[in-house]
């Protein structure tokens, strides 16, 4: 049985609906910064979004739109995913980002000669780096800090001399998941990146930075490093309308010539209990198709084919949302709901220390901050669920 639904990972690029502002912009920029022979400077993008909503699908679109959809630029491109030990510290930081990048290409036929020896030379020189580390006692270690040992803008630098000389016209890298770079050492890391990509533009060098984060990420980063923002251009993704949601169910079914004709008005069904959100759209649908593969699908079939939703969805997340809450941070979410109305305002929930409460929750994506000092909870399915509690 073909089901190209996957709710838990990034979606396949043929599959990727909507956003079509953002995926013009990126793609203009980048064949501006080509043609223009690095005239026209390459703009750097950050992505923020909530969990689920498609930042790192995002990323392997844009990954694939370089590869074959870039009036033929030449162009080298990587993602890389930051995990939290890759930010332990600053020379960890840089080798992850270096060793994760020329990984990319360490083997692949896309590069002439000269650009793999180079890549496989500077991967040699962090993996002695490495060793190096391992085998140096925690109290040299101490000592030898603050030298930056892994310099990442004197690589990227020498990346892009082989990259020209190889005539490439771009190098696209995108950083997945930059919150883990706020745990440690409160954005120092970040200042860092943000020097190295001002050491790089003025180099002369054409790289374009795309990052992505959550939402709730750019207070963080205004306090911890405020001018990094400056370096991008920001991109909020949001939930889908109607279209969107409608393109997200439709897309895949053509591309995998399946047979199976939604109504709108189920499309409109599913938009509503998803509230438009690409994690919960693919996870419905991918139901759908496990239980009906061909012909139509009427609104009332659907129901019918459909009764455990609200299950399901407190099985794959609203449980652990829930687990994931404290006590008080509890409280406040039931007394949310107890007050029976879609948005309500700090003033009405009357729990001590309630503000400090809200902005947690709203860190931990389950409530949503509106304008006016107003929060609600970030799905109505939730509400319900949390309801029966
Ligand atoms: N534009 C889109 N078109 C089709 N499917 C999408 C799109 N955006 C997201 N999805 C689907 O939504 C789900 C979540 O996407 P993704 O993993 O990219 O989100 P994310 O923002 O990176 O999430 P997280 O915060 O958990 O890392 C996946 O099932 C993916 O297939
Ligand atoms: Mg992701």
């Amino acid at each position: 049985m073909k089901n190209p639904f996957n709710a838990q990972g990034p979606t396949d690029p043929r599959y990727y609906a909507n956003r079509s502002k953002l995926l013009d912009l990126f793609k203009h920029n980048v064949i501006w910064v080509a043609k223009s022979k690095g005239v026209t400077k390459p703009v750097n993008i950050s992505i923020m979004g909530r969990w689920g909503i498609g930042k790192t699908s995002t990323l392997y679109k844009f990954k694939d739109m370089l590869a074959n959809d870039c009036g033929g630029a030449r162009i080298f491109a990587a993602v890389i995913s930051l995990k939290p030990a890759s930010c332990a510290d600053a020379d960890t930081f840089s080798a992850a980002l270096l060793e994760s990048l020329l990984n990319q290409y360490k083997s692949t036929s896309k590069l002439d000669r000269k650009i793999r020896d180079f890549v496989n030379d500077e991967l040699r020189v962090l993996e002695k780096w490495r060793l190096n580390k391992l085998s140096l006692t925690p109290e040299i270690e101490r000592r030898e800090k603050g030298l930056r040992a892994v310099n990442f803008s004197d690589a990227m630098v020498r990346l892009w001399n082989k990259l020209k000389a190889g005539k490439f016209d771009i190098a696209v890298i995108m950083i997945d998941d930059i919150q883990y770079v706020l745990n440690k050492d409160g954005g120092a890391l970040l200042y860092d990146l943000r020097t190295d990509m001002q050491t790089l533009s003025a180099a002369d060098t054409r790289f374009m930075f795309v990052i992505t984060g959550p939402a709730n990420l750019y207070p963080d980063i205004r306090d911890a490093a405020e001018p990094f923002t400056r370096l991008f251009e920001k991109f909020d993704l949001d939930t889908f309308d109607f279209e969107g949601t409608k393109e997200m169910i439709q897309k895949p079914l053509k591309v995998e010539n399946i047979d199976l004709d939604i109504s709108d008005d189920v499309i409109r069904k599913i938009h509503e209990i998803t509230a438009g959100h690409p994690y919960f759209i693919s996870l419905v649908t991918r139901d759908l198709l496990n239980r009906k593969q061909s012909g139509k699908v009427t609104a009332k079939e659907f129901s019918g084919l459909y009764p455990d939703l609200a299950e399901h969805f407190a099985r794959v997340r609203f449980d652990d949302d829930f687990a994931n809450a404290t006590d008080a941070e509890r409280r406040v979410l039931l007394k949310m709901v107890s007050l029976g109305k879609d948005e309500v305002s700090m003033s009405e929930i009357k729990i001590s220390g309630c503000a400090k409460l809200l902005d947690r929750l709203v860190k931990k994506d389950i409530v949503v901050k509106l304008s006016r000092g107003k929060y609600k909870l970030y799905h109505k399915l939730f509400r319900d669920y949390l309801r029966k509690k």
